[in-house]
């Protein structure tokens, strides 16, 4: 008689533990069929192919990406032997370089985002000025700012390196004669150096198009190296996946700090009417009237990202693209109107986002609680129309922490073998 009270007594404790247990783990937070349908449409499972698959025929090439990884880590690019992408991009900062605003031969007004994962947005820049990640590419080696050359002079550098030269014909075929200097300077590009533009002008059309040529191949190297660099899932993707079976799994996968601040960012804080999809960014554009870095001299954003777009000579609609369909509804449809682009920035991934500090388009934020007081107080946009219409939001103090705890979550290593992640010089 007494053993069996003793019996049902402990099975009262253990139902009573279990349940205990249940509702920690649980702790009223439970997810409704649009929060799910949201988390399942972050969740990194349901990344798509990368658009520069279609527009580069190199982007699977594994010799293509050893050039381009080589390219990457090459100072001899720059006009002073001293710049390389990864300068400014450090495989040991995500690909990022952890100040306000990026330097190379001079000083830019951006701060330098990461590289991993941006293969996926059809936009490059901040103010989407390229829609490929080869034409990107291009585009810091002939900048002043950045590398401060020329494409000759790119051309040049690896036609002379042994290595370098049987990479390229690898993957691209014989590299033409390059040694009548009369016909092909060692510095020549469409660029603001006078005598480098002077000696472009000065060459035949045809021997122009020969350089161009390789210039946008070793581009496409460098987008196929680029390619290999993408985040790993996170916990918060393993939440999601979970969470899909067996809800009190997921539970114990993200903390209850951590739960409610994914409650917060897919209602209350309505993060995700932007940061969404896989990659948490619509990658689209969105003034969000970040403060100007400088009083003087605006940012004007997408608004002259689009128009340099449209002048570009390696848009989606140049012979570059190897896309033979030259699908380029995004041009067709762009939006030019003044009053719709001004201040406009693309939406930035928040994959791995405690890893990049400063925050914003030009490091405005130094840490992830500056940026979600942004949000909760926007301050006054000084160039045309703030799209945080339905802000501010009002969040508490926890409230804030809460989300920053979430955004955490999202932090996951670089899915690429480590040879990718270092220099192969
Ligand atoms: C001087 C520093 C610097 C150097 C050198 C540099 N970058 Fe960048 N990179 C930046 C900055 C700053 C931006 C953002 C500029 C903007 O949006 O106007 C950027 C943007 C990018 C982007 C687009 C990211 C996005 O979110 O859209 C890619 C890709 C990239 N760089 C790759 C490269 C490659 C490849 C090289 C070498 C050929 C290179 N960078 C050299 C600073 C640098
Ligand atoms: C209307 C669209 C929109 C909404 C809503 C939005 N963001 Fe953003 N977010 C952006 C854009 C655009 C930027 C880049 C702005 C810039 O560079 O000036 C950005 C930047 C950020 C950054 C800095 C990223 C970086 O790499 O510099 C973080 C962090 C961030 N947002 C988090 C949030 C959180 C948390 C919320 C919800 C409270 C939120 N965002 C709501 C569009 C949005």
């Amino acid at each position: 008689m007494r053993k069996r009270v003793l019996t049902t007594f402990s099975g009262i404790v253990i139902f009573l533990c279990t349940g205990i247990v249940f509702t920690q783990a649980n702790d009223a937070v439970a997810w409704n069929e649009a929060e799910r349908a949201s988390i399942s449409r972050l969740s990194i499972h349901a990344l798509g192919e990368s658009p520069e698959l279609k527009v580069n025929r190199v982007a699977k090439d594994a010799k293509a990406a050893e050039l381009g990884h080589h390219l990457f880590f090459d100072t001899r690019l720059s006009i002073n032997g001293k710049v390389a992408c990864a300068s400014c991009h450090l495989p040991e900062k995500y690909f990022t370089d952890g100040r306000k605003t990026a330097k190379g031969i001079n000083s830019v007004n951006r701060n330098a985002p990461t590289v991993v994962g941006i293969n996926h947005s059809n936009w490059l820049f901040l103010d989407g000025r390229t829609d490929s990640l080869w034409s990107q590419a291009m585009q810091p080696l002939e900048n002043e700012h950045e590398h401060g050359t020329n494409r000759s002079h790119v051309v040049h550098v690896v036609y002379k390196d042994k290595k370098l030269h049987q990479l390229y014909e690898a993957s691209f075929g014989a590299m033409p004669d390059l040694l009548n200097k009369a016909r092909f300077p060692e510095q020549a590009g469409p660029v603001k150096d006078r005598a480098a533009s002077y000696a472009w002008q000065n060459m035949k059309k045809s021997d122009q198009e020969i350089i161009t040529g390789i210039f946008v191949n070793l581009a496409k190297a460098i987008a196929a190296y680029e390619l290999k660099l993408n985040p790993s899932p996170a916990r918060f993707d393993h939440f999601a996946q979970a969470l899909e079976k067996n809800e009190a799994k997921a539970a114990e996968i993200l903390n209850k700090q951590e739960r409610a601040g994914l409650k917060l960012f897919l209602n209350k804080g309505k993060c995700n009417i932007c940061h969404n999809g896989p990659m948490f960014s619509d990658f689209s554009f969105h003034n969000i009237a970040t403060p100007q870095l400088n009083a003087k001299k605006y940012d004007w954003g997408r608004y002259k990202g689009v128009n340099k777009l449209l002048r570009s000579k390696f848009n989606c609609r140049s012979q570059y693209n190897d896309d033979p369909e030259k699908n380029c509804d995004e041009i067709k449809y762009i939006i030019r109107k003044r009053e719709h682009t001004i201040g406009l920035f693309r939406t930035p991934s928040l994959r791995n986002i405690t890893k990049t500090a400063p925050y914003m388009h030009a490091g405005q934020y130094k840490t992830l609680k500056e940026v979600i007081d942004h949000y909760v107080d926007p301050p006054k946009t000084l160039v045309g129309t703030s799209d945080l219409i339905p802000f501010p939001i009002d969040l508490t103090k926890q409230e804030k922490q809460q989300l920053e705890a979430f955004l955490g979550t999202l932090d996951s290593d670089i899915d690429a073998a480590q040879k990718w992640l270092t220099s192969p010089h």
